[in-house]
């Protein structure tokens, strides 16, 4: 075993808070950290990505790209962000000039590191991504997303992760998003990936079932050569494990590595005042930590949110019902792992089964895995549901790379800007590719006094998906003000 000390990421100003608090932490909060989070000399700060930009502009008022000018400007860490590939932070495939674009201003901003998953785990979605941070001079780091079904194992992963590393990436995440990979499991992953790549390999996982931190022992072991880590108490439970608690686990271990707790400890005595203004977005049921995720196999924020769901819908007695229909949604759909957006796609289908039947109403984002639109499911997707996808869609199966079938887009979405008197720089354009709507109430409400709190109970990201029939959820604009409302169909 190597002795070389593992190297901690930290990322509490983006999984961290977006795990435990909603995606709430306001530049603001962040600022007065940033010189002991900078100097403890992390491997790199997660900063951007996954569903900051979205949760920013939507209730913060903030522009993304001025927290990470903020942040970078206080900083001389890496900076590390989360892509969903040609999804980029969104739920739906963009054409490449847009995520060229993307990736280029935000390389420009200072990013130096994109972490670019595929929630199908197809290379496909991820070349342009890996391409366009390459050609900024940046770090493409591919990701491994990890499931667990029949046709993933040891072997499967570390293929994708050769892959990967013939695609251009510069290191490899292991990216268990639920907390559900098995040390056991996690050490051979780890471990035939280090015998078959040459580039360096993070592990990623989240504390939710009770086995995140002895996962990181057992990746340690096998050589992995860095982890994630969160600051409590935006750590454990459904985020990543806190780094103090990850140094005990480690201590005399050949391997450890060394931080400076006296500054770990003033980092919690920040968060924990920052954690306690942000207390209309935590919860008990994130920060506790419970196998029962591993019962079902999903993410711990799925179950949660699907629990919001199943109550909205009347269906709270069919709990036991959808998620025994999880897999059976999974099996016919390839085996898809489920992460953004595809747990909630899973979820929202398994709902349907049992409400209406089985494939007796598909969603349009399940329709569109069956039809291969997403890209190239892990197996093959069942005939039969995918001859029923096509009939009720009238839309035809294809095999090629979903993007490819994706006009440029740049030159529309500055004229859209323009015609708004927004500005039309790149910045604005990639703005307004994901989130059009969400821009514009940015713009008419930044002046306007803060909009009234959601209640606890309301979905925090994009996390509900119209389900084709049955109540369907708006968010409105009333004077710059967003209201969520529930329209059924009486
Ligand atoms: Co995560």
């Amino acid at each position: 075993m190597s002795a070389n000390p593992v190297i901690f990421n930290n990322t509490v100003l983006r999984d961290g808070h977006q795990s435990l608090a909603a995606t709430r932490m306001t530049t603001e909060q962040m600022l007065p950290a940033l010189e002991l989070l900078d100097n403890i000399g992390f491997g790199c700060l997660e900063t951007w990505g996954g569903a900051t930009i979205d949760a920013g502009l939507r209730f913060l008022k903030e522009f993304p790209f001025d927290r990470l000018d903020a942040i970078r400007a206080k900083t001389k860490s890496k900076h590390m962000m989360l892509l969903r590939g040609q999804n980029i932070v969104q739920y739906a495939h963009f054409p490449d000039d847009i995520v060229n674009a993307f990736i280029t201003t935000t390389a420009n901003h200072g990013m130096d590191i994109f972490r670019i998953f595929d929630a199908l785990n197809d290379p496909r979605n991820m070349g342009t991504a890996i391409k366009a941070a390459k050609a900024a001079g940046k770090e493409a780091q591919g990701v491994i997303c990890y499931t667990s079904s029949p046709v993933h194992n040891t072997e499967s992963f570390i293929k994708l992760g050769q892959d990967l590393e013939d695609l251009g990436c510069g290191s490899l995440c292991l990216k268990d998003m639920a907390g559900l990979v098995p040390p056991r499991q996690a050490y051979d992953i780890i471990k035939g990936l280090k015998d078959s790549v040459k580039i360096p390999i993070v592990l990623h996982t989240h504390e939710t079932a009770g086995i995140g931190a002895t996962t990181y022992y057992a990746g340690i072991e096998a050589g992995v050569d860095s982890i994630d880590t969160s600051i409590i108490p935006f750590a454990n439970g459904t985020g990543q494990p806190d780094t103090a608690r990850m140094l005990a686990l480690l201590e005399n271990h050949p391997r450890a590595p060394k931080y400076d707790l006296d500054a770990l400890q003033a980092l919690r005595e920040h968060f924990t005042k920052v954690y306690e203004e942000l207390s209309d977005y935590t919860s008990f049921a994130n920060e506790r930590v419970d196998a029962d995720a591993l019962k079902y196999q999903v993410p711990g924020g799925m179950l949660s949110n699907f629990r919001n769901q199943l109550k909205e819908q009347g269906m709270e007695d069919k709990f036991e019902d959808v998620f025994k229909e999880i897999p059976v949604v999974r099996k016919a759909l390839g085996w898809i792992p489920l992460v953004t957006p595809t747990s909630q796609i899973v979820g929202v289908q398994a709902m349907l089964n049992v409400k209406f039947g089985r494939w007796k109403n598909f969603s349009p984002q399940a329709t569109d895995i069956a039809l291969g639109y997403y890209g190239r499911t892990p197996a093959p997707v069942d005939t039969e549901v995918q001859r029923i996808a096509a009939t009720k869609s009238g839309k035809d199966p294809i095999t090629c790379r979903p993007a490819d079938l994706k006009d440029p887009g740049m030159d529309a979405l500055r004229a859209a800007l323009a015609a708004k008197d927004y500005p039309t720089n790149d910045e604005h354009c990639v703005i307004q590719a994901m989130f059009p709507q969400e821009l514009e109430v940015y713009y008419k409400s930044k002046d306007a006094p803060a909009a009234p709190k959601p209640t606890k109970t309301a979905p925090t990201d994009r996390e509900s998906i119209d389900l084709g029939s049955g109540p369907r959820h708006y968010g409105i604009n009333l004077d710059g003000k967003r209201y969520a409302v529930t329209v059924d169909e009486s």
